[in-house]
């Protein structure tokens, strides 16, 4: 493993959703053993990371982030041994492993829930009140939940208790010096195994206004930042570096980069560039604004085109309306997915490029798409049932991946497996297999290969600066390490507009999403240039 400082600065970081990402034992449902007879995948890739959703044991109502108890795994994945086999056998590989912790809520089946629920004391580490009106059944304050319905459910002895998402994730109060204590702990637990990095879930929710009304009560309130400054000194405490990574959602850049500051989070994903349309002046305009926010803190940037919550790319870039946002969401929006994966090619290169560490999405190397069509009775997420079906939900990203063979399971199984897996996989994804793409030069799986083996080679790319060049209209054309430029330069050439336009004068066109057209790049097509002659 290589041991350079501030590894994470330019790090390609692959998220591994454990449920679906591949399955040992023949249960339809992903586990360790199946991630550690895969790793060599991401070996092949050439990703520096992974960041894997909670594998800790749960009830499920929220895929994991319903957590029971932070310090094991849950039976369905493994064992806690099988964990630090995972970890030891990804560092012999030379790949670092961040884990999920949500510290905003813990699940209903959580020890201190339920001595809370028994009337403990435990009762103090989570919000209970009163209801109101004469009979105290009114929830206490009209705050809703994020997943839709109220954020108040009421228990058996009349009080209410808060649940910013599912009834089943009851939210701590951190006001509470126990909450602290035991999350440090946690953290020290993990630690101690040699996890390198920590995602931080909902990074902005867990402080309170005890007023407990309205979004501002409970988003980014300012005592969160105690939380991160404590956390840091844990994670600097170790040896190596180990990274702290926040799920921070907020409109304000201003704000967001507060929870960058050198004494709290080492780096945040980029929300503004994965809900960013496919047009060259948002492009733009995403880019500037996220160089700019990070630049006084000193932080780099991250990249991000999908992950577990939302919708895949190559799905919404083949919409009409490219953005994406939770409130947009709808049944039955048509996507043109060929297009949507000729700009998903395109997105990658300019991604990879782009300065900063970048995230890649289980999947996303192999092109796949939303799976929209998931009957509603198999539908899991919590997103689809609180909304009275109006979300569609997240499930459709969510389906287990497929590595081999013709029909489903697609190698996600081993074969003669009793169960099928927990969602259903479209049959045509029999081209999408990672069988099937491995040695074809046009899949999308060579082209993530090729272009994680240039970004390992090529000094100028991962952390460090960049400088837009002079590009027409609609086109996003720049240069890395901007001193070097004009000599040995790299650049990349994104073309958004809708007509061919020639490449900028440049030696060598060491990658491209697609054919060129001679000398000239086509429409939704990005290239990787050597810039001397
Ligand atoms: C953000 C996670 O990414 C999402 O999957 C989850 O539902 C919520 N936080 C609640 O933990
Ligand atoms: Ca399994």
């Amino acid at each position: 493993m290589s041991t350079a400082a501030n590894w994470w600065r330019g790090a390609v970081i692959y998220q591994v959703y454990p449920r679906s990402f591949a399955d040992g034992n023949g249960d339809g449902i992903g586990d360790l053993a199946g991630i550690r007879a895969r790793l060599d995948h991401l070996v092949e890739l050439g990703v520096d990371a992974v960041w894997l959703s909670p594998w800790y044991p749960s009830p499920m109502a929220d895929a994991g982030y319903d957590v029971a108890d932070f310090r094991d795994i849950d039976p369905v994945f493994g064992t806690l041994d099988e964990a630090e086999a995972l970890i030891a056998e990804a560092h012999e590989r030379g790949i670092r492993i961040i884990i999920d912790i949500v510290p905003n809520h813990c699940s209903s089946a959580h020890p201190w829930f339920e001595a809370a629920l028994a009337g403990g004391p435990e009762r103090e580490l989570f919000w209970f009140r009163p209801g109101r009106g004469p009979n105290g059944d009114q929830p206490p304050t009209d705050l809703r939940s994020i997943f839709g319905g109220s954020a108040w459910t009421r228990v058996a002895d009349g009080e209410w208790y808060l649940h910013l998402f599912a009834p089943e994730q009851p939210d701590f109060n951190w006001a509470h010096p126990r909450v602290r204590a035991e999350f440090e702990d946690i953290l020290r637990f993990w630690l101690d195994r040699g996890v390198d990095g920590i995602r931080i879930d909902s990074a902005a929710l867990p402080v309170k206004d005890p007023a407990l009304d309205g979004i501002e009560a409970y988003t980014d309130q300012d005592g969160v930042h105690d939380i991160y400054r404590s956390w840091r000194r844990v994670a600097d405490s170790y040896p190596g570096d180990r990274v702290l990574i926040g799920e921070v959602w907020l409109p304000d850049r201003e704000r967001f980069t507060n929870y960058l500051r050198a004494d709290e989070l080492h780096t945040a994903f980029n929300f503004d560039f994965l809900c960013c349309p496919w047009d060259a002046a948002a492009l733009r305009e995403c880019v500037d604004a996220t160089l700019s926010a990070h630049a006084p803190v000193g932080a780099a940037a991250t990249w991000v085109l999908s992950n577990h919550d939302v919708t895949r790319h190559v799905t919404r870039y083949g919409r009409v309306d490219s953005s994406f946002s939770f409130a947009g969401k709808r049944e039955g929006v048509a996507a043109d997915l060929q297009l949507g994966g000729v700009r998903a090619r395109a997105a990658a290169l300019l991604t990879l490029a782009l300065p900063g560490s970048a995230y890649v999405y289980q999947g996303e190397e192999l092109g796949l798409w939303e799976v929209e069509d998931i009957p509603y009775e198999l539908r899991q997420d919590p997103m689809w049932h609180r909304s009275g079906h109006t979300d569609p939900g997240r499930d459709g990203c969510r389906v287990p991946l497929p590595w081999s063979g013709m029909e489903p399971p697609f190698g996600f199984s081993p074969a003669g497996a009793a169960a099928a897996p927990w969602l259903p996989q479209p049959p045509d994804w029999k081209d999408r297999t990672v069988q099937a793409q491995s040695g074809d030069p046009y899949s999308m799986l060579e082209l993530y290969r090729k272009a994680l083996r240039i970004r390992r080679a090529e000094p100028a790319l991962g952390d460090g600066r960049m400088v837009w060049l002079p590009a027409p209209d609609g086109v996003l054309a720049f240069a890395r390490e901007p001193e070097a430029a004009r000599e040995a330069g790299f650049a990349c050439v994104l073309n958004l507009s809708a007509a061919a336009v020639p490449l900028p004068a440049h030696g060598e066109v060491l990658l491209a999403s697609g054919p060129l057209d001679g000398a000239a790049l086509p429409v939704d097509t990005a290239a990787w240039l050597r810039l001397d002659s």
